[in-house]
Order: C-alpha cells, then sequence, then structure tokens
C-alpha cells in the first residue's frame, strides 16, 4: 500500500529514520519536529527532504499543507492533531501511526496516560475518515517489550479496489 512517488509527511520525525525509509522509496519528505538538529544533520545534503522545525502542540493551526501520498507517526501522540492527518493525506495516500498504549506503564516510559492510546482508540479515530487496511493492539517484545497500537489506513476505497 506504500506509494513509490509525491510528497510525504514524518511528524515528530525524531532523528529522522522514517524519513530515511521514504526517501530510500523515492518519495520526497516533510521532517517535523521541534527539535530538527539530528535531522538537519543527517538530511542537509538532500534537497528531497524538507525540515520544518515547529512545536505542534503550540496551538498554531494546521499548516503543513495537504496531499500527503503517506503520513507516517511514530512514538508520538497528540490528539488534536487527528482530524488534520486524515485531511492532509492526497485520495489514496497512506497513514502508518505506531504509539504506546495503555499497558506501557509496565514496561517503562511513556507511562502518563496522556501519552498512552486508550484500547481501540487510534482504530476509532480514523475508521470515519480513512479505510482501515490493518489494525493491531497489545504487547510485544520485540525491539524491547511494549504496549502498542499500529494502523495502517488509506484515504478511499482498498488499495486495488475500485471506488
Ligand atoms: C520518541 S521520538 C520519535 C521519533 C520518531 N518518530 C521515531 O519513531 O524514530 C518523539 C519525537 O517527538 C518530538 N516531539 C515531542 N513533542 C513535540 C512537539 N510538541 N512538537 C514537535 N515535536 C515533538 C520529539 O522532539 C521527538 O523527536
Amino acid at each position: 500500500m506504500a506509494p513509490r512517488a509525491g510528497r510525504a509527511l514524518d511528524l515528530a520525525a525524531g532523528g529522522g529514520r522514517h524519513t530515511a525509509l521514504m526517501r530510500e522509496r523515492g518519495l520526497s519528505v516533510v521532517a517535523v519536529d521541534r527539535d530538527t538538529a539530528a535531522l538537519r544533520e543527517r538530511f542537509a545534503s538532500d534537497p528531497g527532504v524538507e525540515i520544518v522545525a515547529r512545536d505542534l502542540e503550540d496551538g498554531t493551526p494546521w499548516s503543513l499543507g495537504g496531499d500527503f501520498v503517506a503520513i507516517v507517526v511514530a512514538n508520538y501522540l497528540y490528539r488534536p492533531f487527528f482530524p488534520a492527518l486524515a485531511a492532509a493525506l492526497a485520495p489514496g495516500g497512506a497513514l502508518l501511526y505506531e504509539t504506546f498504549m495503555a499497558g506501557n506503564e509496565r514496561f517503562g516510559k511513556p507511562s502518563n496516560p496522556d501519552f498512552l492510546l486508550r484500547p481501540n482508540e487510534l482504530l476509532d479515530a480514523f475508521r470515519p475518515a480513512l479505510t482501515v487496511i490493518a489494525f493491531e493492539q497489545g504487547i510485544v517484545s520485540e525491539p524491547r517489550p511494549a504496549a502498542l497500537q499500529r494502523l495502517a489506513a488509506v484515504k478511499g476505497p482498498p488499495p486495488g479496489l475500485p471506488d
């Protein structure tokens, strides 16, 4: 389901591990984080990466544009952005979201309930706007024990099927 051309968004990109993966697949990437030092060091010479330094939680309205063919959010949770993420996808675009859920406090941080998804939360948040391709939740053991949710969803019909 992952597209091979177009503009992608890596939200709260950190060191840019997903930015790098999407660049390898031929996508241009907008990489956003409040701390962009690692991104600037890693992608300074890559014209296919637009680095945006921004505090995503400062109340500024969504200004990252739309028509993203892919959006990746990993290990970051800011619920007020859920609607903007769905809206920012191009038709057929894919959202890949993975972060910690309730139960993770048994394993370490994050343990603050504000940063932990409730059971089914990603599914319930995005199912009205997007078509869910895959969803899982529970305990993983690799790369270390954690409680996670993972969602893969597209805007529009499932890939390969007519509208
Ligand atoms: C656990 S790291 C995940 C990085 C990356 N997504 C990954 O999985 O490798 C969380 C990232 O969210 C960023 N972050 C946390 N709060 C933020 C905020 N309010 N605005 C922008 N970025 C934020 C941090 O700077 C950090 O890079």
